[in-house]
């Protein structure tokens, strides 16, 4: 029987939170809390098998509060960007993609948790496009952004390992993604998360469009801002956008391709 079969969806909730809540904790950001519910519209996946790739997110904590001191040591009191690592992770261990392909790095946090997911697969590769603002002094003004880089740094400065499927290209989105796009032979996985305007996100999303696997995920951040390019491109596939809670970080699944007469299961 199935956690969720067993227990209810209200215990396996709880049981997701246990497992991630030390890690939370360690990056110091409450809005981190997991979100099954989302994990499992996305993925796919059946409860006990999402519980127990959360098993290996407390082993991420000495990263997670190593992130965190950096972030407070470039005069970060909340690493403030993506909300949802641990379901990043997840995702990634859960969907086994070769291409993931993110714009927007900044300090790192959603590049460190894909690539922890993927150096845990063995297989794969992250493919991240950033064009960083540079912090003016060594502490951040009032008037800087959060996602501007400290001085001496660079984009993932927030990232304490090294990893070799990490292949971070620094420039325009807008010059290095169809570039990217036309290198790769599919994509599997997409976050946008740089800049978030309706024109920005839908030259994005209809750049990777002609190299989306079947079933990719598209992942899109601070939809508020970019009004209906997400959920208009996720109607283009009769996809049902799927939002995190009350949180403006969307998803949607590409619609698998239809079996027919005699194709093998
Ligand atoms: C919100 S931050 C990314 C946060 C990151 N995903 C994380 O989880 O830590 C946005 C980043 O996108 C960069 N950016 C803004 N416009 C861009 C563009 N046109 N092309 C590439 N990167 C851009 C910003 O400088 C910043 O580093």
């Amino acid at each position: 029987m199935t956690a969720e079969g067993s227990e209810g969806a209200p215990q396996a909730a709880r049981k997701a939170h246990q497992l991630t809540d030390g890690a939370r904790k360690a990056l110091g950001d409450s809005r981190a809390a997991i979100n099954l519910r989302w994990l499992r519209t996305l993925s796919g996946a059946p409860v006990d098998r999402i519980l127990d790739v959360l098993t290996e997110v407390d082993a991420l904590v000495p990263i997670e509060k190593e992130m965190r001191r950096r972030q407070v040591a470039g005069g970060r009191s909340s690493y403030a960007q993506i909300c949802a690592p641990f379901e990043l992770y997840a995702l990634v261990r859960l969907l086994q993609p070769k291409h993931i392909v993110e714009t927007g790095v900044s300090s790192g946090i959603s590049s460190a948790h894909f690539l922890m997911a993927l150096d845990k697969n063995r297989s794969g590769t992250l493919h991240s496009i950033d064009f960083p603002t540079h912090q003016r002094g060594p502490v951040l003004a009032a008037d800087e952004s959060p996602v501007s880089v400290p001085p001496g740094l660079s984009s993932g400065w927030a990232i304490p390992f090294r990893s070799t499927r990490w292949d971070l290209r620094i420039g325009e989105s807008q010059v290095l993604l169809p570039k990217l796009v036309e290198e790769l032979p599919a994509i599997d996985v997409f976050l946008h998360d740089d800049l978030h305007t309706p024109e920005h996100l839908t030259f994005e999303l209809e750049t990777i469009r002609p190299k989306l696997s079947p079933s990719a995920l598209v992942l899109a951040d601070n939809t508020k801002w970019t009004g209906d390019a997400a959920p208009q491109f996720a109607n283009s596939f009769h996809a049902r956008i799927s939002r995190r809670g009350t949180k403006d970080l969307v998803g949607f699944r590409l619609p698998a391709p239809r079996r027919t007469k005699g194709t093998p299961a």
